[in-house]
């Protein structure tokens, strides 16, 4: 069996709000962050500090976190997405505490999403992560397409591994290993877990699972059998357009909080509250939840 207790990390005002075409208002991001901070979550990635010709929806960034500033719930979290060292000044002046970089196991991936190979972007972040640190901000380090890639398949073990242990040696503090398209399945993950924690310590690492083919669940459970403590999730399962093939939502956050609960496992999530919130960030989006867990469930 697994850990005992496992950290939630909710992404969905970042990577569930990031494909968003229609721009979504800074007070409703507030009040999104805001409930889930009630709902009990204790790391919510608030934002990514990246160019806003390439992420529009994120481009109220500084707005964000500055507001954030002013009503923060004790005790919680805000990492923001950072991809370089002009991203990093803005988050330093907009007072985030915590970043994250993100780099790839694939090379085409990699230039798609922030324009540089997987080596220049290693290289990249080093000065990021150096001064990151040396300001006592906590950095958190992304792999994506660590099962497959869109472009060019599947995706080696061992080149997920090089690159998640090249981002724990430059200071990366926890390394998110990211099935962007969601293709893996619970034995490529353990293959893929068996490769990295080799390289990097096991409680080091987060799954971070999006549920393309609805294989999150399960591959989750597997990652925490295998002793994965953190995981990533966003609420009512953001994220991803619905057009495309390969670019779905996160695993949902009450999804892993209805599982965690069953197998007596503390999140120190309110499933309820959690469920409510769903449905009420659904509704801004003019949608139901993406989520099976919020639908039985229902809203209030
Ligand atoms: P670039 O065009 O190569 O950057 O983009 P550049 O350095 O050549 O600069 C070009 C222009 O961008 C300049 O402006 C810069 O100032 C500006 P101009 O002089 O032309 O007016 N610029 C910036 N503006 C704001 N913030 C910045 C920044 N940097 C440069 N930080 C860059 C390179 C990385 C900026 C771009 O490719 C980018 O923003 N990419 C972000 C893509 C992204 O956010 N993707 C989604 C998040 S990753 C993800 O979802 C996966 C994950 O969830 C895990 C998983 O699921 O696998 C994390
Ligand atoms: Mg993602």
């Amino acid at each position: 069996e697994g850990p005992a207790k496992v950290t939630l990390v909710e992404v969905g005002p970042r990577d569930g709000l990031q494909n968003e075409k229609t721009p979504i208002a800074l007070e409703h991001k507030l009040a999104l962050i805001e409930r889930l901070a009630a709902c009990g979550l204790k790391v919510i990635e608030a934002t990514a500090f990246v160019s806003p010709q390439w992420v529009p929806q994120m481009a109220d960034h500084a707005e964000v976190m500055r507001a954030l500033r002013g009503r923060r719930h004790p005790g919680v979290r805000h990492p923001v997405l950072v991809p370089n060292l002009k991203g990093l000044e803005a988050a330093f002046a907009a007072g985030v505490d915590e970043i994250a970089v993100f780099g790839a196991a694939s090379e085409t991936f990699s230039r798609k999403n922030i324009n540089c190979g997987i080596a220049e972007a290693l290289e990249r972040f080093r000065p990021v992560v150096a001064q990151a640190r040396a300001a006592g901000v906590r950095v958190r380090g992304y792999v994506s397409c660590v099962v497959g890639c869109p472009y060019e398949g599947p995706v080696a073990p061992e080149k997920v591994a090089e690159v998640a242990a090249a981002l724990f040696e430059m200071g990366c503090e926890e390394i998110s290993l990211g099935d962007t398209i969601g293709v893996g399945t619970p034995r490529q993950v353990i293959a893929l877990l068996e490769a990295v924690a080799q390289r990097v310590p096991l409680e080091r690492l987060a799954g971070h699972f999006h549920d393309t083919y609805g294989m999150a669940v399960a591959n989750v459970y597997a990652a925490w059998r295998f002793g994965v403590a953190t995981f990533d999730a966003s609420v009512a399962g953001l994220g991803g357009c619905p057009y495309a093939k390969g670019a779905s939502g996160n695993v949902a956050t009450e999804e892993l909080v209805y599982l965690f609960d069953g197998l007596g496992v503390e999140t120190g999530v309110d499933l309820k509250a959690l469920v409510e919130t769903a449905w009420w960030v659904s509704g801004l989006l003019g949608r139901e939840p993406a989520s099976r867990v919020a639908r039985a469930l229902g809203g209030s």
